[in-house]
C-alpha cells in the first residue's frame, strides 16, 4: 500500500489511536476521511485537512451511507481502517448483561456495519484493503476483560476468516492488535498498564503495518511476546495465574471495586 497516494477511511478518529493514526496517514500524503459519533471532535482533528463524516457505527444504515458518503467525498476508497470502539471493566458481582451487548454493538457489529460499508465497492473494484483494530486482550481471557475481551476475540477470529475469503479476491485484510496505549479510554484504567505507548508511537506502528501490508500489527515488542506466549499457555497454568491477578483485585476483583 502506497499511503501517499491512499485514499483512506478512519473509523473511531475522533480521539485516541484514530485520530492520532488519521493524523499520521495525512502527514504521510494520504487523502483521509474520519468518523465517529462527535462531529465537534471530529472536526479538530481534521484540522482541514480531511473530510469528517460523522456516524455512529452501531447504526447498521447509517454507517453504509457513511461508507458511500466517503467514497464520493474521496473520489473513491483504498484502504479502510475499522477501529471504532468502546471498553468498560466488567464486573462478575453486579453482572450486566446490557454491558456485554454494548461491547458487541460497538466493538463487533460496529466493525461488521464498518465491512458492509466497504466491502462490496472492493470487491467489485478487484482491491482494496482493510485494517480491523482487535486487542492482545482478545488473545486469553483476562478477569475484568468478559466483555471487550469477547469482542475482541471474535474480532480477531473473524479478521483471520476475512483474510483468506475477501483475500483470494483482492482485499487484503489486516488484523492490528495493540497492548496498551494512553488514550481516553485507557486514562480511566485504575490497574497496572505494562509496556504503555503514547497514541502517537501507536500511530506509527500501524502506519508502518498498513504500509508493509501486515497481516497482523502487534505492538509494542514486550507486550507482543508476552501475549503471544500467553496464547501457547496451556488452560490449568492459565486459570491459575489469573486468578492470583483476579484475588489481588488487579482486573476487577473486590479489593479493586472497592476503590
Ligand atoms: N488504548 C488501548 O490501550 C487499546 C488497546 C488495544 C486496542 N484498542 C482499541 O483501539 C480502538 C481505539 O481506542 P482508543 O484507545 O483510541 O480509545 P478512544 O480514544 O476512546 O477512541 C475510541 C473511538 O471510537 C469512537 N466510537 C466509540 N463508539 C462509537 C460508535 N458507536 N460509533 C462510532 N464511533 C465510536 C469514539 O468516538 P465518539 O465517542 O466520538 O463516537 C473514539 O473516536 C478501540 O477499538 C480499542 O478497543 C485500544
Amino acid at each position: 500500500m502506497d499511503i501517499a497516494t491512499a485514499r483512506v477511511w478512519v473509523t473511531g478518529a475522533s480521539s485516541g489511536i484514530g485520530a492520532a493514526l488519521a493524523r499520521e496517514l495525512a502527514d504521510r500524503g494520504a487523502r483521509v476521511a474520519i468518523s465517529a459519533r462527535d462531529a465537534e471532535r471530529l472536526t479538530a482533528v481534521a484540522a482541514g485537512r480531511m473530510h469528517v463524516q460523522p456516524v455512529d457505527v452501531t447504526d447498521r444504515a447509517a454507517t453504509v451511507a457513511a461508507g458511500a458518503a466517503v467514497r464520493e467525498a474521496l473520489g473513491g476508497l483504498d484502504l479502510a481502517v475499522l477501529n471504532a470502539g468502546t471498553w468498560s471493566q466488567f464486573h462478575v458481582e453486579q453482572w450486566d448483561s446490557q454491558a456485554f451487548a454494548d461491547h458487541l454493538q460497538v466493538n463487533l457489529m460496529g466493525t461488521v456495519h464498518s465491512l458492509e460499508a466497504v466491502v462490496p465497492a472492493m470487491l467489485a473494484a478487484g482491491h482494496g484493503q482493510i485494517a480491523g483494530m482487535a486487542s492482545v486482550a482478545g488473545y486469553r481471557g483476562i478477569p475484568g476483560s468478559e466483555a471487550y475481551g469477547a469482542s475482541k476475540a471474535a474480532l480477531l477470529n473473524l479478521l483471520e476468516s476475512l483474510r483468506a475469503s475477501l483475500g483470494v479476491r483482492g482485499i487484503v485484510v489486516q488484523t492490528i492488535s495493540p497492548g496498551f496505549v494512553r488514550t481516553p479510554m485507557t486514562d480511566r484504567n485504575r490497574f497496572p498498564m505494562p509496556f504503555m505507548v503514547e497514541p502517537e508511537q501507536a500511530a506509527r506502528s500501524i502506519a508502518d503495518g498498513i504500509a508493509k501490508g501486515k497481516a497482523e500489527i502487534v505492538f509494542p515488542a514486550p507486550m507482543m511476546v508476552a501475549m503471544k506466549l500467553a496464547r501457547l499457555v496451556p488452560v490449568r497454568p492459565w486459570t491459575a495465574l489469573t486468578a492470583v491477578l483476579a484475588r489481588r483485585g488487579l482486573h476487577g476483583g473486590p479489593a479493586n471495586r472497592a476503590g
